[in-house]
């Protein structure tokens, strides 16, 4: 079976995200499999993307899907903040970011991101560098490592689960996302065992973040982008959970001098949506506006 990302709150980002000129330039700095970008493409003929991706091997599904735009589309293999950091181009109108990982990632990387499967725990989005997630769970001092579980999977057992990964570790390396689940499900009291979700899935969300130091790239790539956009310009932000929102929201405010905040409270995905793509359902859309008078 082949799996498709469905590009999320598409309505809203092409509504919020208008280019005010012709020949616009904008930056989808998630690309992922191109979902938003073949709408902006699309709906915009004299629109440019460049688009980022830290993760070759989804661009390389990017690159192929948008041949059919040519020069239009410029594919980058970088992560975001690196990108924003080096950036002497020429002003941008546009920029998308849709944080987190695609469907891609779990179904088909093979890189021990979904905790149903059996794979090698590896997690890293950027396959040629960094520490794999079976670094951080064989590697990391006890404390570190509930440090890091509770700090980026707010999971109120991270002592518990940290204790006992130590504890299994001692006896053998724990190699698989099977092997991981396992440990975590052990680990936490008989009534978080049956929960909607599966006990090990804010684990499994920390060691990712960890892996790909995800949150601290976030305010460093909006900093750039700020400072590369036109007068007018946009940015949009699809976050997934309250701890990729914060930093987005925080940002904003605190630069409500430069930037006029569009969405006072965060756009959700509609009830229709949410039903027909689930993995919409957590999804948050802030939007700002570079002011015209800095
Ligand atoms: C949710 S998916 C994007 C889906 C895309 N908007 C679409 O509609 O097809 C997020 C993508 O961003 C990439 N990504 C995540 N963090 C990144 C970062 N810090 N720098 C560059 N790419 C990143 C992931 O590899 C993934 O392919």
């Amino acid at each position: 079976m082949e799996y498709v990302h469905v590009p999320v709150m598409a309505n809203e980002v092409l509504q919020q995200l208008v280019p005010e000129r012709d020949n616009a330039l904008m930056v989808d700095c998630t690309t992922g499999e191109g979902g938003h970008t073949k709408l902006f493409l699309e709906k915009y003929p004299s629109l440019k993307v460049i688009g980022l991706d830290c993760d070759s091997s989804i661009q390389q599904k990017a690159k192929h899907r948008l041949a059919p735009f040519g020069d239009r589309f410029e594919p980058r293999h970088i992560w975001f903040d690196e990108f924003w950091k080096n950036y002497e181009g020429p002003e941008v109108d546009l920029v998308l970011f849709d944080l987190g990982i695609s469907v891609f990632h779990y179904e088909e990387s093979n890189r021990g991101f979904s905790l149903r499967k059996q794979e090698e725990l590896d997690m890293r989005l950027n396959e040629s560098e960094g520490l794999t997630a079976r670094d951080v769970v064989n590697t990391y001092p006890e404390q570190k490592l509930a440090d890091v579980i509770f700090r980026y999977g707010e999971e109120r057992y991270s002592r518990r689960i940290a204790s006992a990964i130590c504890e299994e570790r001692r006896k053998h390396s724990i190699e698989t996302t099977d092997a991981l689940a396992d440990v975590v499900y052990r680990a936490v009291p008989q009534e978080y065992r049956h929960l909607r979700f599966h006990p090990a899935t804010k684990t499994f969300q920390a060691i990712r973040i960890e892996v790909n130091g995800e949150l601290d790239r976030i305010e460093r790539a909006l900093e750039g982008a700020m400072n590369a956009l036109r007068p007018g310009g946009r940015i949009a932000v699809i976050t997934f959970h309250s701890l990729e929102d914060r930093p987005v929201k925080w940002f904003f405010r605190n630069h409500n001098d430069k930037l006029e905040i569009l969405t006072k409270k965060p756009l959700v995905p509609t009830e229709q949506e949410c039903k027909e793509n689930p993995p919409s359902r957590s999804a948050k859309l802030r939007v700002v506006q570079k002011r015209r008078d800095v």
